[in-house]
Formats: C-alpha cells, structure tokens, sequence
C-alpha cells in the first residue's frame, strides 16, 4: 500500500440525477455534462441497478457511439451486448466490458431476461483527439480475467491502470485511467498514489467510506479536489464492510463537445459524426 502524506480532500459529493435511458431504464446519472470538464478525461458515469426486472428489461436497442469509451462493470445480473463490428459478449456478474467506439459502432446492449437484481455501473472515457476516428476496439472481461490484489482487509480488482503493485486488464496511454474495484472489509483503508493533476472520484457502491474526514454514503460519488500537495487518495470503510469503484485519470484538456452518444472536439465533427449514422457508416 503506498504512503500518502497529503491526501485528496473531498471537493463535493454528487447524488446524482434519476433519469431513464435506452428503451426505458432506469438509472441514475452521476456525472453529465455538467461536471465533464471538472472530471476530465471521464464523460459520464451512469448506476444501474434494481430488483425489478420492468425497471431494466426493455434494455438498450441499437445505438451509435463515436469518440469515446465506454467501460461497464456488471455486479449483478447479465446482459448480452452486439455490435455492428460482429461481436458478441454476455456480460456476467463481476465481469467488465471495455468498448472503443473510435470513428464508430451501433451497438445493443440487453438484459437476459431473468429475475432478480440487475446492477452495474457504465463509465464513459474520452479519447484524445489523435484517437477518436480509430478503429473500434472491443473487449469482454469474466470477472476471473480481472487481475486481483489482496492486501489488509482490502480487495482490489484493477480494471485499468495499476493498483496495490499489480497492471490492471487495460492500460490506457493518453488518460492515463485509473479504474479500480475495491470491496472493503470493516475498518480496511486503502491508498494509493496519485498525481495532484489527475481528476478523481469515488463512486460508494454499497456500504460507506471515510476520505479525509468526510463519509460519503451508498450511491453517492465524490469528487475528490486536486490540491497541488497532495500526493494520492486514501479511503477507509467504517464499521460495516463497503465497495466502491475508484477512478483517476490525466485530464486531456481538449475541447468536448458531445450530441447525445457522440463526443468530439467540433460541432462541426458532430455535424460528420450525425451525417456518418444516417448514411449508415457507423454500422
Ligand atoms: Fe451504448
């Protein structure tokens, strides 16, 4: 575990906003437009989750992407994801998958039908300018494909970047993504090193944690201030156990300019990207 001396403070801590998305699911919407600067390279961060299958079922049709990726992290429940580039993949409990939508793909994303819980995150990353019209890029991770750390009370499955001395499954160069799924047991801390200029947050998936004197609650994110002392973050679950996802990352400090599921850097790029799907060259 690394030995922080100045840690990240809370800057804010974000409810969220319910919303719907796809063909009727319900979701709350952590980070949007709003905060997309602020948390740079990160675009939006959507929690799913229900033990209502009317709340999920109708899923995501058929929908475009370009410029971004996006990173979705199952905790309950399965969903079966196609896209036009010919791939298919059933996302399982514990499982990740990691989609580049570079120039462009349409994609689905759909719950098995099933009962019971249904729970994920969805994360968007931008891509730097240089990668936005790269080729589509697509991988499905089992939760045993994600390389796992154990250390005092902590488990640590690292979805990108490197954690507690371990690579995570994905390393992204340009954003330098930091992308970490952490099950605490009570009382567990957990810190690691980060360089001041990189945005963070820590989405509480269940339970609560304590960073720099502040508790922040199940289904909460915060957002962590970027000092220029400070030297990484450190967390603690309280007296019950707790699961959050940590994400850090370099800012790309480009313009953003996003219509619906397309992110670039130009309205007149959006204006390509939109003209692009309606000729169908993204599928
Ligand atoms: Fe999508």
């Amino acid at each position: 575990m690394d030995a922080i001396t100045h840690p990240r403070p809370v800057e804010r801590i974000v409810a969220g906003q319910p919303t719907s998305d796809g063909a009727g699911v319900r979701l709350v919407r952590m980070l949007a437009q709003p905060l997309q600067r602020r948390l740079d390279p990160f675009l939006m961060l959507d929690a799913f989750g229900s033990d209502e299958p009317r709340d999920y079922l109708a899923g995501f049709p058929d929908h475009p992407h370009r410029g971004f990726e996006t990173v979705t992290v199952m905790l309950a429940g399965r969903m079966r994801h196609r896209d036009s580039a010919g791939h298919e993949g059933l996302l399982e409990p514990g499982g990740v998958q990691w989609m580049t939508a570079g120039r462009g793909v349409v994609h689905s994303e759909m719950p098995e039908p099933a009962e019971g819980r249904m729970e994920g995150l969805q994360l968007w990353l931008n891509l730097p300018a240089a990668d936005k019209m790269r080729e589509p890029w697509y991988r499905d991770l089992r939760a045993d494909e994600i390389p796992e750390a154990i250390a005092a009370g902590v488990r640590a499955r690292v979805i990108a970047g490197r954690a507690l001395g371990i690579d995570g499954a994905v390393q992204r160069a340009a954003t330098e993504a930091l992308l970490v799924d952490l099950q605490l047991e009570p009382g567990a801390r957990f810190a690691h090193a980060l360089p001041a200029s990189h945005n963070a947050f820590v989405q509480v998936v269940a339970g609560a944690v304590v960073i720099d004197g502040a508790s922040v609650a199940a289904g909460r994110m915060a957002i962590l201030a970027n000092p220029p002392e400070a030297d990484g973050v450190v967390l603690a679950a309280g007296a019950g156990a707790a699961r959050v996802l940590l994400a850090a990352g370099r800012p790309l400090n480009e313009p953003i300019v996003q219509y619906g599921p397309f992110v670039m850097n130009s309205q007149q790029q959006i204006a390509q990207a939109l003209h692009d799907f309606r000729r169908g060259v993204l599928a």
